[in-house]
Parts: structure tokens; C-alpha cells; sequence
């Protein structure tokens, strides 16, 4: 299948992670540019390195998605490097397990900063380039915790990835008429170290839980994004695509 993706620039946050570098590493492979973006800065320049030695051009920016300035100055960055924002990946996001008590009032701020508010102000940056081409497609990393019934996740997370579902429905209506299409994908565990971190049995805990019992790869999460991001998703506009290994099922 054509994607139609050859030629297109990216910005990726979260791009020194396990999703964000694999989804670099696919875009690179379709023929895209990319700006790695990332708080580490270190682990954006890993990504950068992978992409160009794919013989994509490539920038590695370091961004705090919580701050409108940095964000700002990263996506101007990336648009004067590499030309314009065609395809934006909303990577960057923190994980936090345990119950109500664990949810202090300022790491309910921490975390709603990063992976909500972060989405929303990476969203409205890169937005108005996108709008004034009629052309462009964000892609936002929800999760399996924001859709239904979750185990381990602390509240914040949940509640996060379920207003990251709600600002992609929210989004992708009001871009709808402007050419841009906004898509969320919503994965099950993953092996990247967000999990990995974990302890031993609650990973296997995790696995217990996935009827094709395995985590996913970033790969394959990569592989869902290309597609929303792509040309063959041209009808797809305000979806969170499910990618769970069968562990919910609507
Ligand atoms: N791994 C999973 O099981 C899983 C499942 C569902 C959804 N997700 C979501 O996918 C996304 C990527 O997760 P991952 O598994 O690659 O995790 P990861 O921990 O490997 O990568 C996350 C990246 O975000 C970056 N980051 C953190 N705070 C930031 C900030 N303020 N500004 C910019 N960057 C920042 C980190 O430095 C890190 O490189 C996250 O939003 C996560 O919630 C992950």
C-alpha cells in the first residue's frame, strides 16, 4: 500500500522514546523528514541519527510540551529547518500506576501537563501552518486506560488519555473544513520502557490481560500511526483506533 507519505515532514514529541523513535524510524522509511522532538534532548539526537542514516533529513529539537514558549520555539525551528509541519505525532507523555491516594494535587498537575495540556499546546502550534495549506494530519497517543476500565493506572493517567481522545474528537471537527485531519491511537501495553519499568509481575499481570498474549511492539504502534498520518486514511478524521492485542473490544 502507497501511503503517500514520501517527501512529507513530521514533527515527533516524544520522539527519544520507545513509540516516538520507532514512529521516526517507519516515517524515515516511507521517505519523510523528520524533527525529533524531545525534553531529552540526547534522546531526540538518537532519533535524528536513526533517521538520517535512513537518508532522511532530520533535526533533533529539545521541547517541554508544558511550555508554551518552548513549544513555540521548537515547531519554529522545525518549520524554518525543514520547510513546513505536514504530520504531527503527539508522543511525549509520562505513566504514573496506583489508586486515588497516590494523586497528590501536584502530580495530578504534573502529569495532566504533560500528556493533556502538552497535546493541546503542541496541537495549537503546529495547527495554523497546517490550516493555511489546507493540508496536514496529527495523530495524538491516547491509550487502552482513557477508553475503558483500568487495572494499574493511576486516575490522572486515565483521566489524561481520555481528554486526549476528547481533544482529538474536539479537534478534528473543527479542522475538518480546513483539510486537517486529527486521529488518536489507542494502544495496550507496549514494549517500550514505560512498561518496562514496571516490576515483573505486574508486567505479567499486564500479558494476562491481552488474549494475543504479548505486549505490542512500538513497531507496531508506529505502523498504526503511519497509517492515520497517511493519505490512506484520508476519510478518517476524529477515530481513536483501538491496538490491544484484543484486550477491549468495542
Ligand atoms: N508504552 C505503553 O504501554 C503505552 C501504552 C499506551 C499509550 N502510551 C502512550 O504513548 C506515548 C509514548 O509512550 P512510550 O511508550 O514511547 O514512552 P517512553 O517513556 O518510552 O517515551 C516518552 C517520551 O516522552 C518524553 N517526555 C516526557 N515529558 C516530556 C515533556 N514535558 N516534553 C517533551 N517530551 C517529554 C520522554 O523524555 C520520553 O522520551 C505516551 O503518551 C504514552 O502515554 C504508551
Amino acid at each position: 500500500m502507497d501511503l503517500g507519505l514520501s517527501g512529507k515532514v513530521a514533527f515527533i514529541t516524544g520522539a527519544g522514546g520507545g513509540i516516538g523513535r520507532e514512529t521516526a524510524r517507519l516515517f524515515a522509511e516511507e521517505g519523510m523528514a523528520v524533527a525529533a522532538a524531545d525534553v531529552r534532548l540526547e534522546g531526540a539526537e538518537e532519533t535524528a541519527g536513526v533517521v538520517r542514516r535512513l537518508g532522511g533529513p532530520a533535526l533533533a529539537v529539545a521541547v517541554d510540551v508544558t511550555s508554551e514558549a518552548s513549544v513555540a520555539e521548537a515547531t519554529g525551528a522545525a518549520e524554518r529547518a525543514l520547510g513546513r509541519l505536514d504530520v504531527l505525532v503527539n508522543c511525549a507523555g509520562i505513566y504514573r500506576i496506583g489508586g486515588l491516594d497516590a494523586v497528590t494535587p501536584a502530580a495530578w498537575d504534573e502529569l495532566l501537563d504533560i500528556n493533556l495540556k502538552g497535546t493541546f499546546l503542541v496541537c495549537r502550534a503546529a495547527l495554523p501552518g497546517m490550516i493555511a495549506r489546507r493540508q496536514g494530519s496529527i495523530v495524538n497517543l491516547a491509550s487502552i486506560s482513557g477508553r475503558t476500565r483500568s487495572t494499574l493506572a493511576s486516575p490522572s493517567y486515565v483521566a489524561s488519555k481520555a481528554g486526549v481522545i476528547g481533544l482529538t474528537m474536539s479537534l478534528a471537527v473543527q479542522c475538518a473544513p480546513h483539510g486537517v485531519r486529527v486521529n488518536a491511537v489507542a494502544p495496550g501495553p507496549v514494549d517500550t520502557d514505560m512498561i518496562r519499568g514496571l516490576e515483573p509481575s505486574l508486567q505479567e499481570h499486564l500479558i494476562t490481560t491481552i488474549p494475543l498474549g504479548r505486549l505490542a511492539t512500538a513497531r507496531e504502534v508506529a505502523q498504526a500511526v503511519a497509517y492515520l498520518a497517511s493519505d490512506a486514511a484520508a476519510f478518517v478524521t476524529g477515530e481513536t483506533l483501538n491496538l490491544n492485542g484484543g484486550a477491549f473490544m468495542v
